[in-house]
């Protein structure tokens, strides 16, 4: 018969920890989170086919970060099964999280922690999940926690297959409508509001009417609070955030998820891409295709949206993904993982790029939704150009 016991940690959120449970003795190990690439290295111009930025050759790195928030108690909650029987082989012996609390708003985003079943060859890895105190925060059947109203709860995933294996999310709500200060979560891309300077001045070239508040902080443009970079707005040399931000790699690990579900497979094949990186990219592109070319599918360093660590390419940066069922799912449903399609079909004139229907970018779901409702490219939505100086 199997006894079970709680290990609480408090303020430990990495690594992310597991409990690995075998039939004869309880054994603990840690494992550091690895779903999704999100930094590269690259060499370029290998390829001769007509591809808009495939790097012949990448080196991923992972980390091991999957926190949501910066302001709540982070408990790190683990089980441990002692079992005195050997498990029927095939048993599910292991969970783990991409993260292990998180805090949400009344009203805001719904989050949903990717679950990994070990050993990987068990035939049943079905989820139950179920939250303890509903009025606080639900949670459906694949794991989407839903913000209901102010307080903690906890939200635990069971292996149905060994209902002795599970994993719980510890989740603070709070009230943005209550007199209590709510938790400020900064949506990927954004620049808290209190920090950010008014604008400094218009980028040259610039004459449009912007829709929203720009501002302009350490050289960085934001339009309300989402990060602008294209032909026009530019990024300092020195901005390195080194990866995918943390809420635009779990966003996309959300977006894998989804994916799998529907039976489709979505790579990250270039996520961020330093200044360096890119200026090597696009004058090896300028070498092979000329720099008229280049420009329309390559952005100049300082200039592409990789050195965000807000934006990635899925599976394969060239047009033959435009005609795959991956790239039609990701039209259709990236935005509910709030990613929109960057360079839209026939937007070139506005984007100031080729369509790229691999290149997603994360902007947060709301205004993801908004975006994609419209039916407008980024700049059409905030009104504003994408042009170089010269
Ligand atoms: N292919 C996009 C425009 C970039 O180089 O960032
Ligand atoms: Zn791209």
């Amino acid at each position: 018969m199997a006894t079970q016991k709680k290990r609480k940690k408090k303020n430990s959120p990495l690594p992310l920890a597991t409990v690995a449970v075998f039939g004869a003795a309880a054994l603990v190990t840690l494992i550091v989170y690895d779903h999704t690439p999100r930094s590269e290295s690259m060499t370029v111009g290998e390829n001769s086919a007509a591809v808009s930025e495939l790097p012949a050759q990448t080196t991923v790195t992972t980390e091991g970060t999957a926190m949501l928030t910066t302001d709540t108690t982070t408990e790190l909650t683990t089980t441990v099964t002692e079992a005195t029987q050997p498990l029927p082989p095939g048993s599910v012996t292991d969970i783990s999280l991409t993260f292990y609390s998180c805090a949400l708003k009344v009203g805001g985003n719904r989050v949903m922690p990717i679950v990994t079943m070990t050993p990987e060859t068990a035939p049943d890895k079905s989820e139950k999940w179920e939250s303890s105190d509903p009025a606080v925060a639900t949670v459906d059947g694949i794991g989407w926690i839903t913000p209901v109203g102010a307080g903690k709860c906890t939200v635990k995933v069971t292996s149905v297959n060994n209902p002795a294996v599970f994993a719980e999310v510890v989740v603070s709500v709070t009230d943005p409508n209550a007199p209590v200060a709510a938790s400020t979560v900064p949506i990927g891309g954004t620049a808290p509001a209190e920090t950010a300077a008014p604008a400094e001045s218009t980028p040259s070239g610039s004459s449009t009417t912007v829709n929203g508040r720009l501002e302009v902080k350490d050289g960085i443009t934001y339009i309300d609070g989402i990060m602008i970079v294209n032909k026009t707005y530019s990024l300092p040399a020195s901005y390195d955030p080194g990866a995918l931000t943390p809420d635009a790699d779990q966003a996309f690990a959300m977006l894998q998820k989804a994916a799998k579900i529907d039976g489709l497979t979505m790579n990250c094949v270039s996520g961020y891409r330093s200044y360096q990186a890119q200026d090597t990219l696009y004058h090896n592109y300028i070498a092979r295709d000329g720099q008229a070319a280049a420009d329309r599918f390559s952005a100049r360093p300082g200039h592409s949206e990789h050195q965000t660590g807000l934006c990635l390419d899925v599976n394969y940066a060239g047009d033959a993904f435009h005609d795959t069922p991956e790239a039609k799912w990701l039209e259709e449903n990236s935005w509910k993982y709030g990613f929109i399609i960057r360079y839209p079909k026939g937007k070139e004139d506005i984007t100031g790029f080729k369509y790229e229907s691999w290149h997603i970018r994360y902007v947060g779901t709301d205004y993801a939704k908004l975006i994609y409702e419209s039916g407008l490219c980024l700049e059409e939505y905030f009104g504003i150009e994408s042009k170089y100086a010269e």
